[in-house]
C-alpha cells in the first residue's frame, strides 16, 4: 500500500473507527505472565478514564530506573502510557507524546491538567505533538535530545520501518534506549495479509517478521535487540483466523539501546547495587539477564557496554572479569549462557512451563498492561 493510503485509512481507524479498546477485532493486547509491579499499578489507576478507554497497546512499556528522564513516546494515542510515565520520571523528568491522529492527540492534551493535579507538579512535565514518528524533525525534535523512547504497538503500522528506528535513534542521546511493545510475524508476510485494511489497523497486516528488527536495528546503529517479554496473540475472530492461514504472531517487547562502537568493554563482572524504585532487589533486564542486589554476575562484552553506558551505570559495581579467567586471546574462560533473541522461541519456553500464562489476553480501560 501506497504509504499516504496507509497514514490515512490508520487516522480513520484510530480517529473515527475505533472508539474504545473493547472495539479491536484481534486480540493484540499483551497480558502480562508476571505480576505488574505495585508502583506500576498506581500509576496506571491514577489515569483518567476516558484515557484509559482508549487504550490501544499490545505491553506494557514502563522500563525501570526512570527518575528525571525524558521520554518520547512514538504513537502515543490517547496518552496512557504517557501519563504512566509523567508520574514515574517525577516533576523534573519530561515525556512528549507524538501521533498522527488528530483526534487521539486532542484527547491527550484535554486531560494534562487533570494529571498534573492528581500528580501534585507545580508545572505540566509533559506535552502531546500531531506528527509523523518517520519525521521528527518536522515535529521539532532535535538530536541526542531525550533518554528513553518508548512506543506501544505502533511501529507495525507504519510503512518505513527504517524510517521509525533511525529517526529513534536520531534524537536519543548517547546511551539511550527505545524500549517498545509490538507485534511480530513469524515470517514474511504474504500480500494477501499485509494489503488487507482491518488487518494492518488491527496491528497484523504490517507485523514485521521478528528477524528483520535485528536486521534493521543494525543498520541503523543500534546494540542488538534485547527480549523482554513475549506473548502469542490469538485472534478471536473467524474471519481474520481464515485470512491469516499459517502465519503466527506475537506481541513482543525489545530494548535498543544507542552505545557509541568505540564504548566495548569485554567480558565483565557487574553487581547490581539495588535501589531502582519496584526493583529494589532484584532488577530483570531482559529475559536473558536478572541481577540480584550484591551478586556478582559475569556478563557479555555488549551488557557490559550498555550498562557501562547507560542510565544504568550508576546502579551498578563494574569490573573487567579478573585476569585468571581469561584465555590467553582475552576471552572469558567461564561459559556464558547462550541468549534468546527469537520471541516465538520464548513463547515456546513459555508455553511448556506454564500453558495458561503464554497468550494474550485482552485488557480491559484498567487491565493490566
Ligand atoms: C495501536 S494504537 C496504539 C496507541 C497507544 N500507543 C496506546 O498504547 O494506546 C496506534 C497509534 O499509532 C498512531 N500512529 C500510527 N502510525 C503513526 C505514524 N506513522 N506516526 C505517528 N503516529 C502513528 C495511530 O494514530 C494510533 O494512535
Amino acid at each position: 500500500m501506497a504509504a499516504e493510503r496507509i497514514y490515512r485509512e490508520v487516522q480513520d481507524y484510530y480517529g473515527k473507527e475505533l472508539k474504545k479498546t473493547e472495539d479491536l477485532k484481534a486480540n493484540a493486547c499483551l497480558t502480562s505472565a508476571k505480576p505488574v509491579p505495585k508502583h506500576i499499578r498506581e500509576a496506571m489507576q491514577c489515569v483518567h478514564e476516558e484515557v484509559s478507554a482508549k487504550y490501544y497497546g499490545c505491553g506494557l512499556v514502563i522500563p525501570d530506573c526512570l527518575e528525571d528522564c525524558w521520554i518520547l513516546d512514538l504513537g502515543c494515542g490517547s496518552g496512557r502510557d504517557c501519563y504512566m510515565l509523567s508520574k514515574l520520571v517525577g516533576e523534573n523528568g519530561h515525556v512528549t507524546g507524538v501521533d498522527m491522529t488528530e483526534a487521539q492527540v486532542e484527547l491527550a492534551k484535554k486531560h494534562i491538567d487533570y494529571h498534573m493535579n492528581k500528580f501534585g507538579y507545580q508545572k505540566p512535565n509533559i506535552n502531546f505533538i500531531c506528527g509523523y514518528m518517520e519525521k521528527l524533525g518536522e515535529a521539532g525534535l532535535r538530536d541526542d535530545s531525550y533518554d528513553l523512547v518508548i512506543s506501544n504497538c505502533v511501529v507495525n503500522l507504519s510503512p518505513d520501518k527504517c524510517a521509525v528506528l533511525r529517526e529513534a535513534y536520531r534524537i536519543l542521546k548517547n546511551g539511550g534506549e527505545m524500549y517498545f511493545s509490538d507485534v511480530y510475524a513469524s515470517q514474511d508476510l504474504p500480500e494477501t495479509i499485509r494489503k488487507h485494511r482491518v488487518l494492518w489497523g488491527e496491528c497484523l497486516g504490517g507485523a514485521l517478521c521478528w528477524k528483520d528488527l535485528y536486521r534493521i536495528a543494525e543498520q541503523v546503529g543500534f546494540y542488538p535487540p534485547r527480549l523482554v517479554a513475549a506473548s502469542q496473540i490469538t485472534l478471536a475472530n473467524k474471519e481474520l483466523e481464515n485470512l491469516v492461514g499459517d502465519c503466527k504472531f506475537v506481541s513482543a517487547t525489545f530494548r535498543l539501546f544507542k552505545i557509541p562502537r568505540e564504548c566495548s568493554a569485554g567480558c565483565t563482572e557487574v553487581i547490581y547495587k539495588g535501589g531502582i524504585p519496584g526493583h529494589e532487589r532484584e532488577l530483570e533486564f531482559d529475559i536473558n539477564y536478572s541481577f540480584k542486589q550484591g551478586e556478582v554476575v559475569d556478563v557479555d562484552d555488549e551488557t557490559a557496554a550498555i550498562l557501562q553506558n547507560s542510565r544504568f551505570s550508576r546502579m551498578f559495581l563494574i569490573h573487567p572479569i579478573s585476569q585468571k579467567l581469561l584465555t590467553p586471546e582475552g576471552y572469558c574462560s567461564r561459559k556464558l549462557k547462550e541468549k534468546i533473541k527469537d520471541p516465538f522461541k520464548l513463547v515456546e519456553q513459555l508455553k511448556a512451563k506454564d500453558p495458561a500464562q503464554s497468550s494474550s489476553g485482552c485488557c480491559g480501560s484498567k487491565g493490566c498492561c
